[in-house]
């Protein structure tokens, strides 16, 4: 069987884990895929940068070319940010390829139109990477609860800030000190003010969201307050009321199902519940639907390795597609609701 041949835009901390990845587990890869993965070319910012393992020939600063050269099976785009990688996804698509993406940002902006040209092209996009680490959520949102009706996604899904809360309430850490940690670990975002300012996790809240109810939720329909205002006293204060304090994620769909709501603040956790105890960059979100009831998905939601873990889950699911001819779940075909940002206020968490 001929290689399956992938690009690689991007080699920081997710990156460089995959490429890595790719290469020492190349063989479980190509039986589990049932041909070899073969990386065909890395665009990076600065070629100069010693990336080990990566033999130097891979490395382009022209992502452009790389994605036109026609031959390409899966683009895996970890650029973030909206251009170029928008571009370069469209370019991909348009050139052949089926697209693998971690980007929050895009996906949050405009997950509607790229799923549109994907299936234009008759090529898969898939972004497990995109929200909450390691944790499979847009598969089991996409695929495994298809056949249920989800009424509501609910947690933790950015790693740093759950990082910096977790170690102000417990060790009395500042801001700043808990901040410079997690950034160090590899968590934080680029600019870590998506991260504390919430739009990250509102991206999420976006993307889960619009796979969830079906629908088309922006960033912009998200409403927002970070965590940057939140002090020791307010720690103090939750402890004496028996809680703690968690950025949290709230998608809902309104009783009447008329219209769905997201929203990202911080939020009164009791000590009882399950979500008290996710700790370090850890995340944890609770899917409530129908049939099912409630589900919890629960683990390492940032860092290299894991979000790693998912963007090769993803490669490999769009790789055993090129092989079969198929293509996986699309954009759920949506009805646009309305999103209110606020809806009705919850008291329940
Ligand atoms: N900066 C993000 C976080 C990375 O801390 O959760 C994973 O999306």
């Amino acid at each position: 069987t001929r290689p399956l041949k992938v690009a690689l835009l991007g080699c920081g901390v997710v990156g460089s884990e995959v490429a890595r990845i790719m290469m020492t587990h190349a063989d479980d890869l190509a039986a589990r895929i049932g041909a070899p993965v073969e990386l065909a070319g890395v665009a990076v910012r600065r070629p100069d940068k010693v990336r080990e393992g990566i033999p130097a020939e891979l490395i382009t600063t022209d992502a452009t070319a790389l994605v036109k050269r026609g031959d390409i099976d899966v683009v895996v785009e970890l650029i973030g940010g909206i251009e170029p990688a928008r571009s370069l996804i469209t370019t991909a698509f348009e050139h052949g390829a089926s697209v693998v993406s971690a980007n929050k940002a895009l996906l949050a902006q405009d997950g509607a139109g790229l799923h549109a040209i994907a299936e234009e092209q008759n090529k898969d996009l898939y972004y497990e990477a995109a929200v909450a680490g390691a944790i499979p959520l847009i598969r089991p949102l996409r695929e495994s609860l298809a056949g249920d009706k989800v009424n509501r996604v609910l947690g933790i899904v950015n790693g740093t800030t759950n990082f910096i809360l977790d170690k102000m309430d417990t060790t009395g850490a500042g801001y700043q000190e808990a901040l410079d940690e997690a950034s160090a670990l590899g968590y934080a975002e680029a600019d870590p003010t998506a991260d504390v300012e919430g739009f990250d996790a509102a991206a999420k809240a976006a993307i889960l969201a619009g796979i969830a109810f079906h629908t088309r939720v922006r960033l912009d329909d998200v409403y927002r307050e970070g965590m940057t205002e939140v002090t020791a006293a307010d720690f103090a204060s939750a402890k004496g009321m028996g809680c703690t304090i968690k950025l949290l994620a709230i998608c809902e769909r309104a009783a009447d199902g008329e219209s769905v709501t997201a929203r990202v603040h911080p939020a009164m956790i009791p000590l009882a519940h399950p979500l008290a105890s996710v700790r370090g960059a850890y995340n944890a979100v609770f899917v409530e639907s129908d049939a099912a009831g409630q589900l919890m998905f629960y683990g390492p939601g940032a860092g290299g390795s894991p979000t790693a873990s998912a963007v090769l889950g993803d490669l490999v699911a769009v790789c055993r597609n090129r092989l079969s001819g198929a293509t996986g779940p699309g954009a759920s075909a949506y009805t646009q609701l309305p999103v209110s940002p606020m809806g009705e206020v919850v008291t329940r968490y």
